[in-house]
């Protein structure tokens, strides 16, 4: 098992380049499953997460195969066995996604329960409820889920809103699915984030019929069959979002490549009101902060407010703040692993429930931490980076899930990362 040793504190300077979206990528390589033949996603982002769906389509039937230049092709032509092991959806919970479009492509499906979560509770039951409303006949059995559909699907108008707003793989999963049913379907309060508008505009490339898309109302005409894909992802805004804490926190100044601003609109302005300049560059943006970082409270919502995938890695930033920052996760009420291991280099942090209260230090100190999920494992990188002295990071394969080699990336404008095999486990 890999750790990182990171030497602080270090000032990032130059240009990074951000990768395509792991979050967009995932539900896409599902849609291939809508359409026989062979779809192309192209420029994939080489993640321990795509190589995991790509197991769960070779399980189903489709041949994937995986190009040095990193394009994927997923020939869909056969689907074989309509199943979602819990070996995959224990490790991956995206996987819930192959749902909708097994459902509608074989009339039936058989996909395992995802299992617990670092960032915690993450029922499914919006999902299965969207499906149920466009005609399903859902069970639960030995921990999987049983869908049947041979009648086929059949439109309709449906609520996905659940309490902590919309759903973002729930979206996808009903859109999917209502592309090939009967008549038309209108999703109400269906997520608006970057990466649904992605798979909702790869979908009308294939041939379905959304409207609405990018707003909380989406109208699908169902169609009778659908066309493979060739598509190329939308950038990695979480990945960007990263990038932009790791200039600040370094105070630092990164021109970042291949990031949409647009899509990143609630961050940008967090970050410019605690003192950071972010301004629009080439395709991508220059974000550099040289003294103060001013405090300041985030509370996280669906897009397009502040995401929760950011949440830890602002916490480390606000660590340096001078004075009081206030963070509320209202999408993942537990989502707080990080909290302890940045205390333990010395980050000022008290929580109430959902709320932490973040007083800043003046410095953050080095120490052995250990890795939980792919977003807080981010933020001890971050603050590794800012602490004076060596840090360890344990279960570094939570990073691999989301950020490709994120060493190689940041070494070169500045990082003193090196990955090491962890000899005590
Ligand atoms: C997606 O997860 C992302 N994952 C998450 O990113 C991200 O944190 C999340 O959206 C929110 O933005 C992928 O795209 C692969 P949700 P998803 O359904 O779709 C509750 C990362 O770090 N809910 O939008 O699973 C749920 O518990 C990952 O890359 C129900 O109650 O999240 C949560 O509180 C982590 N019932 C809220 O809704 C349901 O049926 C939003 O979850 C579904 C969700």
């Amino acid at each position: 098992m890999d750790m990182f040793r990171i030497e602080g504190p270090v000032r990032l300077t130059g240009a990074v380049t951000v990768n395509s979206s792991k979050n967009a990528a995932l539900p896409i390589m599902a849609a291939a499953v809508l359409s026989p033949g062979k779809s192309v996603l192209k420029g994939a982002p080489r993640l321990s997460d795509i190589s995991v769906f790509s197991q769960l389509l070779s399980d189903i039937g489709c041949k994937v195969t995986t190009q040095a230049d990193g394009n994927i092709t997923i020939d869909s032509t056969t689907i074989s066995e309509p199943v979602g092991e819990y070996d995959i959806l224990r490790k991956m919970r995206a996987g819930i996604c192959i749902l909708g479009p097994l459902l509608v492509r074989c009339g039936k499906a058989r996909v395992s329960m995802p299992g617990g979560c670092a960032i915690g509770y993450r029922p499914v039951d919006i999902h299965l409820r969207g499906l149920r409303d466009l005609g399903a006949q859902i069970h639960l059995e030995n921990g999987y889920i049983v869908a049947d559909a041979t009648r086929g699907l059949r439109g309709n108008e449906i609520f996905l809103g659940g309490p902590y707003g919309s759903t973002v793989l729930g979206t996808a999963n009903v859109m999917m699915a209502a592309t090939l049913a009967k008549g038309t379907t209108v999703i109400e309060s269906a997520a608006c984030e970057p990466e649904v508008t992605d798979l909702a505009n790869c979908l009308n490339k294939m041939g379905a019929k959304i409207t609405g898309i990018g707003s909380p109302r989406l109208i699908i005409e169902g169609v009778k069959q659908l066309q493979p894909f060739e598509y190329e992802v939308i950038p990695d805004r979480i990945e960007a979002g990263t990038f932009m804490a790791a200039a600040a926190i370094t105070r630092g100044c990164l021109h970042i490549q291949n990031c949409r601003l647009g899509d990143l609109m609630a961050v940008v302005d967090k970050l410019r009101s605690i003192g950071v300049t972010v301004e629009a560059e080439n395709g991508g943006c220059i974000v550099a902060c040289s003294g103060r970082i001013n405090p300041t409270d985030i509370i996280t919502q669906p897009y397009p407010g502040f995401p929760t995938d950011l949440q830890a890695q602002f916490m480390a930033l606000l660590a340096l703040a001078e004075g009081n920052s206030i963070i509320i996760e209202k999408i993942f009420p537990d989502r707080f692993m990080h909290i302890a291991e940045l205390a333990r280099m010395a980050a000022d942090l008290r929580k109430e429930g959902s709320t932490v209260i973040v007083s800043g230090v003046k410095k953050l100190i080095a120490a052995p931490v250990m890795a939980s999920d792919l977003r807080a494992s981010a933020a001890l990188v971050l603050a590794g980076m800012a602490a004076d002295g060596t840090t360890f990071i344990k279960r570094v394969y939570h990073i691999d899930r989301g950020y490709e080699r994120i060493e190689e990336r940041l070494n070169p404008v500045g990082a003193k990362i090196t990955r090491e095999n962890d000899s005590t486990v």
